[in-house]
């Protein structure tokens, strides 16, 4: 037996999976799926199949021929759930799952009409990385093996189903719709996808399309609307985009995530609607993707720097090409902000800061952080400070030609890099970003003339005139780098100036409330309480939280609000801020 995926039950003697053939009817009354999933493996062989579940009520497998196979369901196990072990007569290379999900499957979410824009009809939404797609499919959920699909998903007749996947047609029958999908490219199991509401689109250009609520929609494609000169960028610089169409999909503002790389089909955050394109580097993010990530996959959470750090150094050059070296260095000043704030959280878990991680017992979520990010560009970065732009990006295109529609390991990154940058790896000290906590001294910093005089501004209360230029990124770095001991009062002059209570733009909001509720300021609780009540992001739950909870103050109040609010965020999200609460 080997089991090289430390969250998933796949043993790598067993046959792997080739396709999938799903079907589900979604059931808003019970908030289950009711689903068969039939695996076809890449070969027949006899013996036991160990496929990954969680809370999945298994009621029967059959081979291809519906023929009953036995099974054995084990008992849940904390982070990895329920082992599905089907023993598999010889010949046989096709089984067929009958089962229903649970209303507390980890990866759904199910929100009730008065949570959506529209207000009239309930929506449901799957998250699947890192390791949540076994809550909605029995299957080998690691990401080394890539399955092809075919789905279709029976929903009520006044939504529309949308999945991180080709359309192939609609069918109505009676009151329900049936919407048919198949994903003809191979992809890790986290990154199947799907939402259903009341859902409308909106052609951006001629590879992408926005989906929103109608509500949404408007405000959403206006936004978006730079999505094709981003995408081009992105091919000038990374290669032919493997995808054939990058649509956008704005859920409900409960979504955990900033944006989610759903193949096809980019979910992202409503409070990236600004009202200005100041926070579509989230949508460079999930676009870079494409070729890092989905193209190219980490092997598994332990690996996660692949996927994450080399997405964030792609969507620094994209916006780069298209805004100019200046906002790709305040957008690296914000990551380094975000970095040093984590490796001050993970303080007492050193060997989680480094890129190279060790998971076994730790659950993915929790181990989640900012330093795969910025530790994994800034290690990026040096190596092409050492060997120049040009033989940097010649290095990226052959990696991602050398793995793409693979899975790698970082041991394997190491060797691939010592073969084609020979040298690289000794001269920026890869072993203190890669097996070492902490960031290492050598680290490149961002430098820019606007970050200077930001630096500069730093704990003033600056005049309108001198600050009549900042972008909203500049306002988040003056508000994060206030001092700690800033007085009240400066909070009251600073918000009788520049109105930050009332910012649309949720990044400088959070920054500043944050700031506000840490220096004693009151008039941030009320703001901070409405907003918590509002938005599901955990980039903004786990600091607001998180601040609200340390202080002797508002201790109560966090944990009131969450009490109040803790049902309308995503399960993972839920889980992600009862750990802060319970630390507090
Ligand atoms: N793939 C991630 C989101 C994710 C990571 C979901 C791990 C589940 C487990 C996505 O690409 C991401 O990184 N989103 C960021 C965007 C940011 C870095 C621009 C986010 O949500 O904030
Ligand atoms: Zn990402």
């Amino acid at each position: 037996m080997a089991r090289p995926d430390p969250h998933s039950y796949n043993d790598s003697t067993q046959p792997e999976t080739e396709t999938l053939d799903w079907k589900a009817r979604v059931d808003f009354r019970t908030h289950r799926l009711h689903a068969e999933a039939t695996l076809t493996l890449k070969e027949a062989s006899a013996g036991p199949l160990d496929l990954d579940t969680r809370d999945l009520e298994i009621l029967r497998v059959v081979d291809g021929n519906g023929r009953p196979l036995p099974y054995m369901l084990a008992p849940p196990e904390p982070i990895l759930g329920s082992r599905l072990r089907v023993e598999l007569p010889s010949g046989v290379r096709q089984l067929t799952v009958h089962y229903r999900t649970s209303p507390t499957a980890s990866a759904l979410q199910w929100l009730t009409p008065s949570q959506t824009a529209g207000g009239q009809h309930p929506f449901l939404y799957s998250q699947c990385q890192a390791i949540h797609a076994r809550s909605v499919v029995p299957l080998q959920d690691t990401p080394r093996i890539r399955i092809r699909y075919r789905a279709s998903l029976r929903v009520p007749k006044a939504l529309k189903a949308v999945m991180a996947a080709s359309f192939v047609r609609r069918e109505e029958h009676g009151v329900e719709a049936e919407e048919h999908y198949e994903m003809p490219q191979p992809v890790p199991p986290y990154l199947l996808a799907f939402a259903v509401g009341s859902l409308a689109p909106k052609e951006l250009g001629p590879r992408s399309r926005v989906w929103a609520e109608p509500e949404l929609l408007e405000d959403a494609a206006e936004e978006f609307s730079g999505v094709d000169d981003m995408l081009r960028a992105a091919e000038s610089l990374f290669g032919p985009y493997d995808w054939e169409r990058f649509d956008l999909l704005t859920m409900p503002p409960s979504f955990p995530y900033g944006g989610m790389e759903n193949p096809r089909l980019t979910f992202l955050t409503p409070t990236l609607i600004a009202g200005d394109k100041s926070l579509v580097n989230v949508v460079a993010h999930e676009l870079a993707h494409s070729w890092t990530g989905n193209l190219v996959t980490n092997a598994s959470a332990e690996h996660f720097w692949l996927n994450e750090g080399f997405t964030v150094f792609a969507e620094r050059r994209i916006l780069e090409a298209l805004a100019g070296p200046e906002v790709a260095a305040l957008n690296a000043a914000l990551g380094r902000r975000a970095l040093d704030e984590a490796l001050h959280h993970f303080r007492e878990h050193p060997h989680l800061t480094a890129l190279r991680t060790h998971l076994t017992g730790v659950d993915p979520d929790e181990a989640f952080s900012q330093i795969p990010y910025e530790k994994g560009y800034l290690f990026l970065r040096a190596m092409e400070d050492a060997v120049g732009r040009e033989a940097f990006d010649g290095f990226l295109r052959r990696y991602l030609a050398t793995y793409r529609f693979r899975a790698l390991t970082t041991e394997e990154f190491i060797a691939f890099t010592e073969r084609e940058l020979p040298g690289v790896l000794a001269k920026v000290d890869a072993e203190a970003y890669l097996q070492r906590p902490g960031v290492p001294a050598s680290a490149p910093s961002p430098r820019s003339s606007r970050l200077e005089a930001l630096q500069r501004a730093r704990g003033t209360v600056p005049s309108v005139e001198a600050a009549k230029d900042w972008t909203p990124a500049e306002w988040q770095l003056f508000l994060e780098w206030m001092p700690s001991d800033a007085p009240r009062d400066l909070f009251r002059q600073l918000d009788e100036r520049f109105a930050f209570t009332r910012s649309r733009n949720s990044e400088v909001l959070v920054a500043w409330l944050v700031a506000a509720l840490r220096a004693g300021w009151g008039p941030a609780v009320g703001r901070t309480e409405a907003f918590l009540g509002e938005v599901g992001r955990m980039k903004y739950l786990k600091p607001l939280y998180g601040v609200l909870a340390a202080s002797r103050e508002h201790r109560a109040l966090a944990r009131s609000l969450f009490k109040q609010y803790g049902e309308r965020y995503h399960p993972i999200a839920r889980q992600g801020v009862e750990l802060i609460l319970s630390r507090a």
